[in-house]
């Protein structure tokens, strides 16, 4: 039997093995996917320890991503540029391999749900510098965006990304963020605002041309104020979860030997879980 895991502290909340599972039973996969919860101080030994643990792979998620790039002999240009690892596999020669897949899994959800979304255009607008932000930069960067107005409550750290991803980032006052809308083609949110718990993000869209996309990386609530204020505009409006969906095909694909598809019924799946 095939066994992968996600690796958290805590992990309890991961939607990982629901994902997972969904996929072994689906294609009939003689495979497990658990849940491993490991503290910080542990997680080199527990890397180390992977194949005697009986697993082929593992996704990880806070607060180890970091650590898992670093712990990794062999890593894919995601990882090394964003920083950070979220899908482990262990080499022929039983080497730890790390990937980025959230910076795809972004770009393959807003592919699928706004196949125009990049037609013609000039720039886009990012919200937020912390770990979801350099993946989207990552993903926009690599399909070719022009322009990427960046804007964060915390300007130095929007700054400092600005460096590490190059000429195309422009960076912008958080406090300019809804008049310099009227020069993009979308809008995206990698900030927590609008998480359940916490405050909605607030935004004036009024600047947004007719035919932009608004994307939300926040997942819970689906439908976040942003999404909802979009689509009251009559905006194409992408929501997070898809690109949680589409982060995991890699790692399945890896560890089970079949490349999943990401459909509503797996959505719908998930979505009763939220
Ligand atoms: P992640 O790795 O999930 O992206 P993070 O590094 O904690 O998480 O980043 C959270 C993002 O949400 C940051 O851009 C943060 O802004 P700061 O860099 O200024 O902290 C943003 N954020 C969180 N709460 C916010 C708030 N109340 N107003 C504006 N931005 C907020």
């Amino acid at each position: 039997m095939l066994r992968a895991c996600v690796i958290g502290w805590p992990v309890e909340h991961s939607r990982s093995p629901i994902i997972h599972r969904y996929w072994l039973a689906k294609y009939g996969i003689d495979g497990a996917y658990d849940k491993e919860a490991v503290a910080p101080d542990a997680l080199a030994e527990f890397l180390g320890s992977l194949k005697r643990c009986g697993y082929v792979g593992a996704n990880v998620t806070l607060p180890h991503k970091e650590a898992a790039l670093a712990a990794a002999r062999v890593a894919d240009e995601a990882a090394v540029t964003i920083g950070a690892a979220n899908t482990l596999w262990l080499g022929l020669d039983g080497d730890l391999h790390a990937a980025n897949t959230d910076a795809y899994g972004f770009m393959r959800n807003i592919d699928a749900e706004a196949p125009q979304w990049n037609e013609g255009l000039d720039a886009v607008m990012v919200l937020g510098a912390g770990g979801a932000a350099r993946a989207v930069l990552f993903g926009l960067i690599e399909a070719g965006v022009p322009r990427i107005l960046l804007a964060n409550r915390t300007r130095a750290r929007a700054d400092a990304l600005a460096k590490v991803f190059g000429p195309s980032i422009e960076v912008i006052d958080w406090e300019k963020r809804s008049e310099a809308l009227g020069a993009c083609g979308a809008l995206i949110n990698t900030t927590s605002l609008g998480m359940t718990g916490q405050a909605p993000l607030d935004i004036d869209l009024a600047a947004l041309p007719a035919d932009a996309v608004v994307t939300d990386i926040v997942y819970n609530p689906l439908e976040t104020k942003l999404l909802s204020e979009a689509r009251a505009r009559g905006l194409t409006a992408v929501d997070g979860l898809g690109m949680l969906l589409h982060q995991a095909v890699p790692g399945f694909e890896r560890w089970f030997g079949v490349r999943p598809e990401v459909t509503p019924e797996l959505k719908a799946h998930v979505v009763a879980t939220l």
